[in-house]
């Protein structure tokens, strides 16, 4: 499974690209707006410290709008995909855009049936909302499994990429699902790491080689 971040904070994805286990950056408006940088300025600083796919969302909501924002953003960096909103003019943008080499992360998907459209328009990353589907009382890991068996009955090369990650259950189920990818906020991919018997055992082994006297 690929990880990654869900930030437009360059100091948080230096620090996850030190783990060596960034494979790539998720942006949307809103991270952008609390980051309280420039758009451009702060996907080339993302792109130019993860080589992995850096996901930047266009705007419009019409599809010459789409096409003119994601000729901007696209020339930003060589690993820029292009985030479209899950619309029919969406798709027509994501169809245009994956058709001419770009890759494309389709954004807001909440149905199987929008994974389905968005995978015959050819999306390179389809990106389910997990949290914001289990907020409505809906379970967001269901629609990952539909996706799966939808995406592996017709071999469909578009990637699964996990988005609206609240906590590391969520990453493990997804995993064990068989996503591709998935994207979560910095702070939940440290949790992954952290086991509070993993603190306890450092701690009782520090103490009795301490005891030991002895030094590698
Ligand atoms: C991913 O691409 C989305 O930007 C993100 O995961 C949305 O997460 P949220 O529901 O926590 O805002």
């Amino acid at each position: 499974m690929k990880f990654f971040a869900d930030t437009a904070e360059i100091s948080e994805i230096r620090d996850l690209a030190a783990t060596g286990l960034l494979d790539g950056v998720t942006t949307n408006p809103s991270l952008v707006h609390k980051s309280g940088r420039d758009f451009i300025e702060v996907l080339k600083d993302i792109a130019e410290v993860c080589p992995g796919p850096v996901s930047a969302e266009v705007v419009g909501l019409d599809y010459d709008s789409m096409m003119r924002e994601a000729e901007v953003l696209r020339k930003v960096a060589k690993n820029i995909a292009i985030k479209v909103p899950l619309t029919p003019d969406g798709l027509k943008a994501c169809k245009a855009l994956t058709g001419d080499g770009t890759m494309v992360n389709v954004t807001l998907c909440f149905s199987a049936a929008q994974a389905l459209v968005a995978a015959k328009a050819g999306a390179s990353f389809i990106s389910p909302f997990v949290g914001r589907h289990d907020d409505v009382g809906f379970d967001g890991m269901q629609l990952i499994a539909d996706i799966r068996m939808i995406y592996d009955n017709y071999d469909f090369a578009t990637e699964i990429l996990v988005a609206s990650v609240r906590h590391p259950i969520h990453v493990v189920e997804a995993a064990k699902l068989g996503a591709d990818v998935m994207t979560a906020p910095p702070k939940i991919i440290h949790q992954l790491f952290k086991h509070p018997l993993t603190d306890a055992g450092i701690a009782g082994f520090l103490k009795d080689w301490q005891a030991s006297g002895q030094k590698i």
